[in-house]
């Protein structure tokens, strides 16, 4: 039988992507693997669908067939003639045969390599481990297909292993809590975009959540009730290692520790009485690193940490202390005298040095954030960046293994463009092929000031799947049209593991519309983005644990879906000929919509007050899309515009693109571009 090769090599991955873009929803691999070759061969998905295992896999194998098996018959409606597959289910002429080596181990550099071959007949997994395995599963997910005929997957060969072996989220449990479900359902969506680290940020200024036995204040007075069972621990590294994932739980000390200061006052710089903090920033509370005491308290808490977390890592925090606690304490300055320590740089040092030998004692390794970086290496630290890249360069010259975080922080609400095109390791770094592999990989960072369980999940996806891909690809897999049109897919997708980041969107537009017509909020929300950076601390609201989280801003997304599509239309055009008139066809309904929208919302303000705030901004989205018609219709009829008219409209756009509720619009950009090609005509 002849059969049609078609051979993606990486430099077919922008083609594909242009055909990809807005049209066929199938095969959105992400991340996109090593090596993928397919074939014109159909593997027929109907009942008789079932899978045999062959070696030696751990048993999370099995359950994990059974959910694959689940989402499977969750997207097609198919009967399978199957029962769950179980430790004892023999293994005979099964279509799909999946083959591990060994059991794998969840820990550092275990083997994630897999081999997916599907051809007319059969289906094969190969793997050294089961975590490699379970990678196949979710690339296996990501293949399924269907036309008028049925449901299929394409025939294809995929050889992959991931670029690195630290792959992480972290999640800021602390500031805002996340119940057992959040956790839960977000490291399904880490699983199917392969990523292999849940950092946990259990401690904080605004909360302590875990359970500890040992000084059971600590959770008791510092979380408000609100904080993880030593059982509920438990079964998060449960789950986590039943999907290949390791947990490294933090502890962020000597500062960001004021919910540890409401139970036990005497562990910092200045005395008490201490309360949990309500707000955000970087506040002065600080452990006391002079007193034996100190040591006492943190081994025995460590010990007992040590027994509950599993992982070989721990992450020690060591960020942004302010040094304002001890430079306060005469008794601390005293002890920097007679110590010779020269600074507080020095004193913190002093720390981490100490609390390093409590975890050699439990066999247990650091993580700490780069403030932990010392003039000379300790040996086996792991740094974590997210400040400069000239830090991460810094790091691995001093002997450090490092993971990186800048560029990856989503708090800031960067498009998932920005974080993609960020590398892990910057280009112009000047470090020996060697030397970078210290550098162990990525976290990317859920920091919870403005999150709730209610909108977190939005804030994650679908922007980490597009992050988890420049952790596992080869950087030449860059083409941001493929990325964008994939992630569109992996985002849908991510709904069947009980991710909300989209049917919650719609929830909160019925809660803003006070259970009105969402359709004119819903358009105007797809043009606008929430504040970047922090910016949002300073528009005028002190904001803190009890504020709401629920306003247009907690609804808007890092990517304003049709802002976007409208930027890339003009970007086009702007690169065409100027003549096309599908193109101009195409952003003038855009327009024309926009233009109209601003009537509809204005109705539903007038019923729901919590609007108010984006009302002007809705105006001027009418206001900069006329003056955007106007600008395709001179384009389109080669008309000369008035110099006047040029000089209000400029001033209008300008006008509109100042934030309203924190939010900002997304089309003034585009809208400038287009009358920048009018004027030049
Ligand atoms: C940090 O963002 N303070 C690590």
């Amino acid at each position: 039988m002849k059969k049609l090769v078609v051979v993606f090599t990486l430099l077919f991955v922008s083609i594909s992507a242009l055909q990809l873009f807005g049209a066929e929803k199938s095969a959105a691999l992400m991340p996109y693997p090593a090596q993928v070759t397919f074939t014109s061969d159909r593997f027929v998905l109907n009942e008789n669908f079932s899978v045999e295992i062959h070696g030696t896999p751990d048993a999370r194998l099995y359950p994990a067939v059974t959910r694959m098996m689940y989402r499977f018959v969750g997207r097609t409606g198919l009967f399978l003639n199957t029962d769950f597959l179980s430790l004892k289910t023999p293994a005979e002429n099964a279509p799909l045969t999946i083959t591990v080596d060994r059991p794998g181990k969840v820990v550092l550099n275990e083997d994630e390599s897999y081999r997916l071959d599907i051809t007319g007949q059969h289906i094969f997994l190969k793997a050294v481990t089961d975590l490699g395995a379970l990678h196949g599963l979710e690339t296996l997910l990501q293949v399924l297909d269907s036309d008028s005929s049925g449901y299929f997957f394409k025939g294809c060969s995929i050889i992959d292993a991931p670029k690195f072996p630290w792959r992480g989220l972290m999640l800021d449990v602390s500031r805002h809590f996340l119940p057992m479900d959040v956790i839960k359902r977000n490291i399904d969506g880490m699983a199917a975009v392969k990523l292999n680290i849940l950092h946990l940020h259990l401690s904080e200024d605004q909360g302590f959540r875990v359970e500890c036995k040992t000084f059971p204040k600590l959770h008791e007075l510092g979380s408000d009730g609100l904080y993880y069972t030593q059982v509920q621990i438990k079964e998060i590294l449960a789950y986590a290692n039943a999907r290949g994932i390791r947990v490294i739980p933090e502890f962020d000390l000597p500062s960001h520790c004021t919910s540890w200061f409401v139970g036990y006052p005497e562990l910092a710089s200045q005395p008490g009485p201490y309360t949990i903090e309500r707000h955000w920033g970087v506040f002065n509370p600080t452990i006391d690193p002079t007193k034996e005491t100190t040591y006492a308290f943190l081994d025995a808490f460590f010990k007992e940490m040590s027994q509950l977390f599993t992982d070989e890592y721990f992450h020690i925090g060591g960020d942004e202390n302010t040094g304002k606690q001890w430079d306060d304490n005469p008794s601390i300055q005293k002890f920097k005298r007679d110590n010779k320590i020269a600074d507080n740089h020095a004193l913190q040092d002093y720390f981490i040095n100490r609390v390093s030998k409590i975890f050699t004692k439990y066999n247990k390794k650091i993580v700490g954030w780069e403030e932990v970086m010392r003039q000379s290496s300790s040996t086996g630290t792991i740094v974590q960046t997210w400040r400069e890249d000239k830090v991460l360069e810094d790091a691995v010259h001093k002997g450090y293994r490092v993971i990186v975080s800048k560029g990856y922080y989503i708090d800031l609400m960067y498009s998932a463009e920005n974080h993609y095109s960020n590398l892990v390791i910057p280009n112009d770094l000047k470090l020996t092929e060697a030397e970078k592999k210290n550098i162990l990989g990525a976290e990317t960072t859920m920091w919870a000031e403005f999150v709730t369980p209610e909108n977190i999940d939005s804030r994650i996806w679908p922007r980490t799947a597009a992050i988890a891909e420049r952790f596992w690809s080869s950087e030449k897999v860059n083409d941001v049209r493929s990325m964008y049109a994939r992630l569109e897919t992996i985002s849908f997708q991510f709904e069947e593991l009980g991710l909300t980041h989209k049917k919650n969107a719609e929830m909160m537009l019925r809660r803003l519309t006070n259970n009105t017509d969402v359709t004119a909020l819903r358009n105007f929300v797809a043009v606008i983005e929430p504040l970047k950076e922090y910016n949002r601390f300073d528009k005028g609201k002190d904001f803190a644990s009890y504020s709401p989280y629920t306003r247009v801003m907690d609804v808007a997304t890092a990517d304003a879906p049709a802002a976007r599509i409208f930027q890339t239309l003009v970007n086009d055009f702007s690169v065409s000929k100027k003549t096309d008139s599908k193109m101009l066809d195409s952003m003038q309904s855009y327009l024309q919509l926009w233009k109209t929208n601003h009537a509809s919302l204005v109705r539903t303000i007038r019923v729901s007050p919590i609007l108010k705030e984006i009302e002007s901004l809705s105006a001027d989205l009418s206001t900069v899309s006329e003056i955007g018609l106007q600008a395709v219709d001179a384009i389109r009829t080669k008309k000369k515009l008035d110099a006047m008219w040029v000089v209000v409209s400029a001033r209008m756009l300008q006008k509109a693109k100042e934030q309203r509720g924190q939010c900002e619009l997304m089309v003034v950009a585009p809208i400038e571009q287009l009358l920048a090609i009018a004027r030049q005509q």
